[in-house]
């Protein structure tokens, strides 16, 4: 394999650069020319390559976001779009494609693959809702910056006997809200996974009232069953709380800043992992991480297999709320 093209796809997350990084110099180190392909399927079906030299990945490592920019595409998603997707790469003489992204990213590689394309996926998406790997590039640093706010929202909690709802992202997956209400010391998480009432959620901010708490923290992931703002509605008018309530939605806060030093290394070895996985000439996977190493995964598995959240993590969450 002579060239390859790699891309940054759907949602950013920090440590794609790293990753970019680690595929290009790794291409290198084999002689093959890697070209970075600008704003995922919408410059593939533009035919947007751009030849990335070593220089050109300089600087990059510590940068959130992603130096080839992002773009979700429709047309991408129709059997057509795929054809002249392919052709694209014919045009290119690209022999093999990485994609760096969330689920439907990796769908989108295993459209590629099914056309005879060889293709390795890199899972990268702050939500932690990709199969076949423990974690995904962004994750640990946008907990990281949850954590910052978390506790930031609980200082003025205090100060003014409040409790705050906050909305972490995750649009069907509860991995952030509940890893930052466990690591956030949270009274409650409202998850897809595991709904709770809103009457639950105000049982348990009146049972830290009760216990003499200085304020009180939920933490509601953004698919949760219901939305914050009826939550936080809800939460006004039920008097029995003795806090005030004040909502707090984090949002795109989340999926930028410099990548944590975990996810440097995670998006290195992944960067790596992917080129030498498709010189070797493995295709149609992913590489995952399986406990300490790296391994890989069938994309027709990723594509069609649900990451579950372990009741563990749940049963943690309640036991440290009290
Ligand atoms: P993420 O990769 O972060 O989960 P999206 O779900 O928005 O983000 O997917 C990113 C892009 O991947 C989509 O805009 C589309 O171009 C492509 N994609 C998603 N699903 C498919 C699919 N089933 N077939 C082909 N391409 C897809
Ligand atoms: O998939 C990552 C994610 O950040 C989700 O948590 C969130 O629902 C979505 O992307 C937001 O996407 P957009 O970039 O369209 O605002």
């Amino acid at each position: 394999m002579k060239r390859v093209a790699v891309m940054t796809s759907g949602g950013d997350a920090p440590g794609m650069n790293a990753a970019i990084r680690a595929v290009v110099r790794t291409g290198l180190q084999h002689d093959v020319e890697v070209y970075g392909i600008r704003q995922a399927y919408s410059g593939l079906l533009a035919g947007d390559f751009e030849l990335l030299t070593s220089r050109a990945v300089s600087g990059i490592l510590q940068r959130g976001g992603t130096i080839l920019q992002t773009a979700r595409n429709e047309e991408f998603k129709t059997a057509v779009g795929q054809k002249k997707g392919q052709r694209r790469l014919n045009e290119h003489n690209i022999e093999g494609v990485i994609v760096i992204g969330g689920d439907g990213s990796l769908r989108g590689a295993m459209a590629l693959e099914r056309l005879g394309v060889p293709v390795v996926g890199i899972p990268a998406s702050i939500d932690n809702d990709i199969w076949g790997t423990n974690t995904s590039i962004g994750v640990d640093t946008a907990l990281n910056t949850i954590l910052d706010s978390l506790d930031r929202l609980r200082d003025t909690a205090t100060s003014h006997n409040r409790a705050f709802l906050i909305e972490v992202m995750g649009r069907n997956c509860g991995y952030l809200a509940l890893m930052s209400g466990i690591l956030g010391g949270a009274e409650i998480v409202i998850t897809p996974e595991k709904p709770v009432t809103m009457e639950e959620v105000a049982q348990a901010l009146d049972d830290a009232y009760v216990r003499g708490k200085s304020h009180a923290i939920a933490v509601i992931a953004e698919g949760a069953p219901f939305r914050c703002t009826e939550l936080v509605d809800y939460l006004n008018d039920h008097k029995t709380i003795g806090f005030e309530m004040r909502l707090t939605i984090l949002g795109h806060i989340q999926r930028g800043g410099s990548p944590t030093a975990f996810d440097r290394l995670l998006a290195t070895r992944f960067g790596v992992a992917a080129m030498e996985t498709l010189l070797r000439g493995e295709s149609g996977c992913m590489v995952g991480l399986d406990g300490r190493d790296v391994h890989t995964v069938p994309l027709a598995d990723v594509t069609t297999k649900m990451r579950e959240i372990g009741d563990n993590w749940f049963r943690l969450a309640h036991i440290l709320s009290r």
